[in-house]
């Protein structure tokens, strides 16, 4: 683990623990507030993000800062990282080896962040996060607490282009984050 923000960046930079690294334009650390009290995890970078090295900046991003504004939650306010630090080639799911390397960086902005509140958007980040026993469509929207720290699944947003009453249930979970973030 590292103690600096600074060192953990330059370690992902350089990072060639699996084969991402290979065909990544940029590695996509993370953004916003590094001492929020609420953090969203996604999945990994697609191309835009890979292109500008930040999370959440293409469609499902443009998408998720919508719903943000809709509920008053300021992108800014919040950590936002990926399970996976560098691009999947055409979108796919990170493998299990992928994630299980790089999910060290994500734990390691956990510590410095010192979340109280995860939000995991997504079946990827949920089973990676809190075990492959849980399921997005019934996990979602609900709290579990782990070791002081509450997790909120829900839809990714990329799911939400596809389907209108996604949406619906996400402004729902970001509202009950922001009732629990007072
Ligand atoms: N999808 C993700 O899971 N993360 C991003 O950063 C962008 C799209």
């Amino acid at each position: 683990m590292f103690e600096t923000w600074e060192e953990l960046e330059e370690a992902i930079k350089g990072c060639n623990k699996c084969k991402l690294y290979k065909t990544r334009q940029n590695i996509v650390f993370g953004v916003g507030n590094r001492n929020a009290d609420t953090m969203f995890i996604g999945e990994g970078p697609g191309a835009d993000e890979d292109r500008q090295g930040e999370p959440f900046v293409g469609r499902a991003g443009k998408l998720m800062n919508m719903a943000f504004q809709a509920v008053g939650l300021k992108r800014e306010e919040v950590y936002i990282a990926n399970i996976v630090k560098c691009r999947p080639p055409s979108n796919r799911n990170p493998e299990e080896d992928e994630a299980t390397v790089c999910i060290n960086y994500l734990r390691n902005q956990v510590m410095l962040v010192k979340p109280k509140i995860i939000v995991l958007l997504g079946s990827v980040a949920l089973k990676n996060i809190l075990g492959k026993e849980y399921g997005i469509t019934t996990a979602r929207g609900k709290w579990i607490e782990k070791k002081e720290i509450k997790y909120m699944p829900t839809w990714h947003p990329a799911a939400l282009l596809r389907d209108e009453v996604k949406k619906i249930d996400f402004i729902k979970d970001l509202k009950l984050v922001l009732k629990e973030n007072v």
